[in-house]
């Protein structure tokens, strides 16, 4: 009997030795590989499985499909995004860009090499973009209260803008390159996605 236990407790004893030396990595990888199934994973899974179902359905709906797909993957928050949550990207993308174009038209402005005629059409775009810029900020506030006409609306102005500016610049179209038809993709995924939204909380 004494014999029984004694083997009992060295048992014991050398089963928590060893439980206690097992690295901390082997433990984690055990207990993962039994929750595989259920919890942790597959929630990462799922979340990133309905962005990117999202992200291709509101993209079917553009004209320049995969520009509109990479800049929406471009931001890590779109992966597990509900719809109002990619139509906050797409606003905040676009009202990025229109003051990065802001930016890049006040350097123009200040370029002594650029010619005088140039200037004038550059500073009516620079309030032309510092308006889109505007308009796409309240908007953002506008989509967090769900006034989805107002985002329409205000998106709708800062497209026009830009292509005013276009028409400032009749003739001297390299001074913003591609930049005004980039910038009216984006507002033209933020205004699908705003579609999308309006058109779900009819139904
Ligand atoms: C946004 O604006 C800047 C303007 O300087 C431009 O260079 C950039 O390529 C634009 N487009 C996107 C998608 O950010
Ligand atoms: C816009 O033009 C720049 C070069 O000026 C180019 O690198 C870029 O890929 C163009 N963007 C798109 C979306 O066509
Ligand atoms: C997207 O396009 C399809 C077919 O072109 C159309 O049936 C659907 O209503 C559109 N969805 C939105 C949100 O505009």
């Amino acid at each position: 009997m004494e014999y029984y236990v004694n083997t009992f407790f060295l048992l014991s004893l050398l089963t928590i030795l060893f439980l206690s030396h097992l690295p901390q990595s082997a433990i984690a990888a055990a207990e993962e590989g039994n929750n595989n199934n259920n919890n942790i994973n597959n929630k990462q899974k799922t979340g990133h499985h309905r962005g990117a179902k999202l992200i291709s359905k509101v993209c079917q709906n553009v004209t320049q499909k995969a520009f509109c797909s990479s800049m929406l993957l471009s931001d890590p928050n779109t992966h597990n995004a509900n719809l109002r949550g990619l139509g906050l990207i797409a606003l905040k993308q676009a009202a990025t860009n229109a003051s990065d174009i802001s930016e890049f038209i006040k350097t123009k402005l200040n370029d002594p090499n650029v010619d005088p005629e140039v200037q004038d059409g550059a500073s009516d775009c620079l309030e032309f973009y510092i308006d889109a810029a505007e308009q796409l900020e309240d908007s953002v506030s506008a989509q967090i209260s769900k006034a989805y006409k107002d985002v329409e609306t205000w998106v709708n102005v800062a497209v026009s803008d830009s292509k005013s500016c276009d028409v400032a610049l009749t003739g001297y179209d390299s001074v913003l390159g591609n930049k005004s038809e980039v910038f009216r993709w984006l507002c033209e995924t933020a205004l699908t996605i705003n579609k999308m939204l309006v058109n779900k909380k009819k139904h």
